[in-house]
């Protein structure tokens, strides 16, 4: 506890936020190598919940590297830092009633664990995209393996960078053989499973 600092505790609670939305709130991780698909599949998961009125929001790796984290570098000091920064948004964003879905490399395993060590215990999800790193090399939207190959980027995610394959994902999603709507089917299906979301639908948008 912060010295002179109090935490609040105010009247509407994360339960009530979230009941008024028909849902749970809840953090769905998606990490995975560059190229492998998370953000795709993550804008996928998030257009079908927003279909079915359910309330969730997208925090995406390259996109709060633009104001937020736009401080950071690409070291690993860097990454653990946009790590834990995007952790404490993403416990605002789940406090706030919302299915938070989160689309980040996140190499380190230590790094997801704090996150996760952050929420309830049935709260984090862990979404693992496997995609190999052949087939997201061989897609490299960004051009990005190739720059890398090259040694024009350093410290490039699977090639001379690190990334931990999560030993206990809740998830795992391969991308090489299914759409992004299918794998976010995948997703949608076990949050229903999970009474993430719950049958009678989301609220009604007006
Ligand atoms: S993380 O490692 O800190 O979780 P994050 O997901 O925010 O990474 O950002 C990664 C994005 O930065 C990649 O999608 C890619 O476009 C870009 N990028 C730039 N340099 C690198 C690098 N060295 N390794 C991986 N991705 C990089």
């Amino acid at each position: 506890m912060k010295k002179n600092i109090v935490w609040h505790k105010h009247n509407i609670n994360k339960s009530h936020r979230a009941t008024q939305k028909y849902q749970k709130s809840c953090l769905l991780w998606f990490t995975g190598l560059s190229g492998s698909g998370k953000s795709t599949v993550a804008g996928a998961v998030d257009e079908l919940l927003f279909e079915e009125n359910y309330h969730s929001y997208l925090l995406d790796g390259d996109n709060v590297r633009y104001g937020l984290n736009k401080d950071l570098g690409l070291s690993d000091t860097d990454r653990r830092e946009n790590i834990r920064r995007i952790g404490e948004m993403s416990r605002l964003f789940v406090d706030a009633g919302m299915i938070t879905i989160c689309a980040f490399i996140s190499p380190f395993i230590d790094d997801r664990k704090q996150v996760r060590d952050l929420l309830d215990a049935d709260e984090f999800m862990e979404v693992y995209i496997s995609t190999p790193l052949e087939e997201c090399e061989q897609r490299d939207p960004k051009g990005l393996y190739k720059k890398a190959r090259k040694g024009e980027i350093k410290n490039f995610t699977g090639i001379d960078g690190t990334y931990e394959v999560p030993l206990n994902p809740e998830i795992i999603v391969d991308t090489t053989n299914h759409s992004p709507r299918e794998c976010a089917e995948q997703i949608v299906n076990f949050l229903r499973e999970r009474n993430i979301i719950l049958e009678n639908g989301g609220t009604q948008v007006a």
